[in-house]
């Protein structure tokens, strides 16, 4: 693999993204040698830490995640890693920081190429950007940089941000992260599409009843009550992950999988995206919260949660394009904290058919995201002793030793950074569709709440969510095929 000489400097260098999932990351591309003699990384954060103690914690963060390493490589691999204890508000503190890269940049024959990494709370993101610019601190080679979600938390917010940052990067600099893009099987939404003459011919409005992308989390909110209260299960899900499967879902075939044209095939779905208005609001969507058990928290008990939270931990609602190959196909969405399990999922429903046989079931295709990576698809076969039709699954699984070689969806998108792939990040003008979207609901919900006589449902821990999502279907024939 070429080695790409670079200085990195990530804000929030002693955060928990870093540790469990940049460190570990950073250190598998190493080892494949994509970062590996010219590379510096500056961690930075409040604490006071110092280099050597952030090489500890470097090293920590490996061991934590890897069953055998090469002591030297970890060791090797921590020396690259500086420290700055920096607030980000304060000018004095991007001086040092630029001096230290470009210390760095001449150790290392970094070649002025630059990554920032904005891995801390979001509300630094617009300061950061903006001192990164006021004190110059782009290299002379290539600069990128790596934004968390979320983006803003509206159109109007994530618009300033976007200025923030478009002040000292161009749009192919910004690489606007969605771990879901990263996902096994996330990624195999587009091969399955067109390369396959059985699917790829039925995938169209004519044959598809209804598509059901499900996103639910066994946990609550655990300690992050105080993010949750800002964000909610619309901005935290559905603005990013839930909407780009659907992209990938329903978007047309693009004329080849350069970034570029997945981008262009994309934004083309996302022009005729329908954002709903306020009766379709009340009809196809819904908001819940989960209640509390004997042992559990209710989600307004929750540390740093308003006792009077109308904050949703649970959201459903629906989807429609009018073009692309689905047009006009409903696309059903829910995702939700205590869940009865983890289950990433898409169902993808198929029409019934008149048939000699009479009742027969139509077929679905199921995309299992997590905890399994499988794909399945229902047929209908005859019975054996006995008259009428039966029903079985098709498979399309992969073995343990395959799913071990599964790399993380960071060590992905990491890689693409640094290769300057951006096909699996989002770009400003689809993220922009998607706030239009979001704020639309946000807004209904928004005027609900200062109705007076709101009533979010309350949902049981552990189960299925409120089960007033099951009636936000168009006709009386739709269910959701996950239950
Ligand atoms: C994050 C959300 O983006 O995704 C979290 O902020 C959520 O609230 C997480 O728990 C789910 O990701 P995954 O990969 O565990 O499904």
């Amino acid at each position: 693999m070429k080695n790409i000489p670079v200085v990195m400097i990530i804000f929030g260098g002693s955060g928990d993204l870093a540790h469990r999932k940049l460190y570990p990351a950073l250190f598998n591309l190493y080892e494949q040698g994509l970062i590996h003699d010219n590379f510096a990384v500056i961690g930075t954060a409040r604490r006071p830490w110092s280099h050597e103690y952030l090489r500890g914690q470097v090293s920590d963060a490996i061991h934590e995640t890897h069953d055998e390493v090469d002591e030297n490589d970890v060791k090797d691999f921590a020396s690259h890693f500086y420290y700055q204890s920096h607030d980000v508000t304060n000018v004095e503190h991007y001086v040092t920081l630029k001096e230290l890269a470009q210390d760095l940049d001449d150790r290392y024959c970094a070649q002025g190429n630059r990554l920032f990494y904005m891995a801390m709370a979001p509300r630094f993101f617009g300061t950061i950007a903006t001192h990164i610019n006021d004190q110059h601190l782009t290299g002379s080679g290539f600069n990128r940089i790596v934004v968390e979600k979320p983006f803003g938390r509206d159109l109007a917010s994530a618009e300033e941000l976007n200025k923030q940052i478009t002040a000292s990067f161009k749009e192919d600099e910004i690489f606007r992260i969605d771990h879901y893009l990263g996902k096994e099987m996330v990624q195999n939404i587009l091969p399955l599409r067109f390369t396959n003459p059985l699917i790829k011919n039925i995938w169209n409005s004519d044959n598809i009843k209804n598509i059901q992308v499900t996103l639910a989390e066994r946990l609550g909110v655990e300690a992050r009550g105080g993010y949750y209260e800002t964000s909610g299960a619309l901005r935290d899900m559905v603005q990013n992950h839930i909407f780009q499967i659907i992209t990938l879902l329903a978007m047309p075939e693009p004329e080849n999988i350069s970034a570029d044209n997945i981008h262009k095939a994309k934004q083309e779905l996302l022009d005729s995206l329908i954002i709903p208005d306020a009766e379709e609001i009340k009809k196809h969507f819904v908001r819940g919260q989960y209640a509390g058990s004997d042992t559990t928290f209710a989600y307004k008990q929750e540390p740093n949660v308003d006792e009077n939270s109308t904050t949703e931990t649970f959201a459903a609602g629906e989807v429609k394009f009018t073009k692309g190959p689905i047009a006009g196909v409903p696309i059903y969405f829910r995702t939700g904290k205590e869940f009865k399990e983890k289950k990433n999922r898409i169902d993808i429903v198929l029409k019934h058919i008149n048939n000699p046989y009479g009742r027969a079931h139509s077929n679905n295709i199921t995309i299992e995201i997590d905890p399994k990576s499988e794909i399945y698809i229902t047929i209908n076969g005859k019975r054996i002793s006995e008259p009428g039709i039966r029903r079985e699954n098709l498979e399309y699984t992969f073995s343990k030793e395959e799913l071990s070689q599964v790399p993380d969806g960071y060590e992905r998108l990491l890689h693409d950074v640094f290769v300057n792939d951006s096909t699996n990040f989002t770009h400003w003008s689809e993220l922009k569709r998607y706030w239009e979207y979001i704020d639309a609901i946000e807004d209904a919900w928004k005027q609900e709440n200062e109705s007076g006589n709101v009533d979010i449902p309350q949902y049981l821990p552990y189960r299925m969510g409120p089960k007033e999502a099951n009636h936000i279907f168009e006709s009386a024939t739709e269910h959701w095929i996950y239950e």
